[in-house]
């Protein structure tokens, strides 16, 4: 899907946010990542009067830079962490403690201790072991840390294996058809010195584009809320139900999302007052806003006859076709007569480097922009060095002014990793 703000001039050039895209590439190079920064506001105005801003926390793995992090403060949004490294540079750039929930199977107790000590809004904790260690650096700290317990739902959801993350085979979330969940509560309910237990998260999947598998694992969280109030009088003021809203054309959308959560846990609920439903939506908010541009750098003819067009890029900036399967939308320009059947292929030394196989664009000749759309989220994020090919650069466009975010890397910042 292209983003809010594009369109074809009457010349046939691509124009994204109110600039041309030819400007763009000439100005910043290519490879390139563009985000229309208006399509960003609006899907975070979308989510925040579905759900309530206060509710609504972007989760930073899908798309981190620091315009991102002033966006999604200005509209008064959290965020979702899951790794030291992601907490600490969002604190850096001033992204307030508060307003930060902190996920990751692995949390170091230096992160613990930046939590107590910074006051992190939530901590998201994954198994027995993570109490125990959260309630020893609470006590440390002399802290009471706010935690949320993720729970397996147990929800089988049809998407990428890798993309699902409730499922009874996942190593995410404390299960809870066999009491470890139950124990879990437990054992948090007996550090009231040092734990503030504030309730329940879940996250089934990513890219779900049917309302069933969130009302699923809605349904088992809240399920479990009940049985954990008449087992020990517990009763949650929040329930995280994690982020995973899909973007394809017939995907719900954030407020029937809230709507149709509220209809599920309400009546399981009914014997007490409802607890704050929050969100931390990644890919919708900041995948479709994104594009990235490449020149076409070759074209040749394979043995078998078909044709490749060669990219500035690829798997290392665009690595979830390789990882994930995906197909992503492109363009060329249209302003050429005839089209071809190609396979555009990356430039890394690597066969499974294939941007899309069997693809019809209009006739292009080397040289060309080509842009693919819907790479705003896991790609920039998700970017490697392989090969040492730059990360490229990011920037933001708003009414034809591009803002850039960060730059490209190159060989001075490897250079000085080097020890020797
Ligand atoms: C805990 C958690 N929250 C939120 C998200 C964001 O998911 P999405 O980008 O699909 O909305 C993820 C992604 O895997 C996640 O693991």
């Amino acid at each position: 899907m292209p983003p809010l703000h594009f369109s074809w001039d009457s010349d046939g050039r691509a124009v994204f946010a109110g600039a041309p895209v030819s400007g763009l590439a000439s100005a910043f190079g290519t490879p390139l990542y563009l985000y229309d920064e208006r399509d960003l506001t609006a899907r975070i105005e979308a989510y925040s009067q579905a759900f309530g801003k206060e509710n609504v926390a972007v989760a930073a793995k899908a798309f981190l830079t620091g315009r991102l992090l002033d966006l999604a403060q200005a509209a008064g949004l959290g965020l979702d962490v899951v790794s030291e490294g992601e907490l600490e540079f969002a604190l850096r750039l001033g992204f307030p403690p508060e307003r930060i929930i902190m996920h990751g199977l692995h949390k170091p107790a230096s992160a613990l201790r930046t939590a107590a000590r910074q006051g992190v809004g939530l901590v998201v904790l994954e198994s027995p072991g993570e109490v125990e260690e959260t309630v020893r650096v609470a006590r440390q700290e002399k802290a009471r840390i706010p935690v949320l317990l993720r729970l397996a739902p147990a929800v089988d959801v049809h998407t990428h294996p890798s993309l699902a993350t409730g499922a009874p085979a996942s190593q995410f979330g404390v299960p809870i058809a066999d009491g470890q969940a139950l124990e879990t509560v437990r054992l948090l309910l007996s550090a009231e010195d040092a734990i503030d237990f504030k309730g329940y998260h879940m996250h089934v999947g990513s890219q779900i584009a049917t309302l069933d598998p969130f009302l699923s694992g809605a349904a088992a969280v809240a399920t479990f809320a009940r049985t954990v109030f008449s087992e020990t009088g517990s009763w949650p003021e929040i329930l995280d139900l994690g982020g995973g809203l899909g973007i394809s054309p017939d995907s719900p959308s954030p407020a029937s999302l809230r709507q149709a959560y509220a209809a599920t846990i309400a009546p399981i609920l009914k014997s007490g007052p409802m607890p704050r439903l929050m969100t931390e939506p990644g890919r919708y908010i900041v995948s479709p806003p994104g594009v990235t541009v490449y020149h076409i750098v070759q074209r040749k003819t394979a043995a078998d006859g078909r044709t490749y067009l060669i990219v500035d890029g690829g798997m290392s900036d665009g690595p979830r076709p390789a990882l994930y399967g995906a197909r992503p939308e492109l363009a060329v320009s249209p302003d050429r007569s005839g089209e071809e059947l190609v396979d555009i292929a990356g430039m890394h030394c690597e066969s499974g480097d294939i941007v899309r196989r069997d693809v019809r664009v209009t006739s292009t000749e080397v040289g060309d922009l080509l842009i693919v759309f819907d790479t705003g989220a896991y790609n920039h994020s998700m970017a490697s060095h392989y090969n040492r090919v730059s990360v490229p650069p990011v920037v933001f466009v708003k009414d034809g002014v591009a803002r850039p975010a960060t730059r490209r890397d190159n060989l001075s910042d490897w250079l000085r990793l080097e020890v020797r």
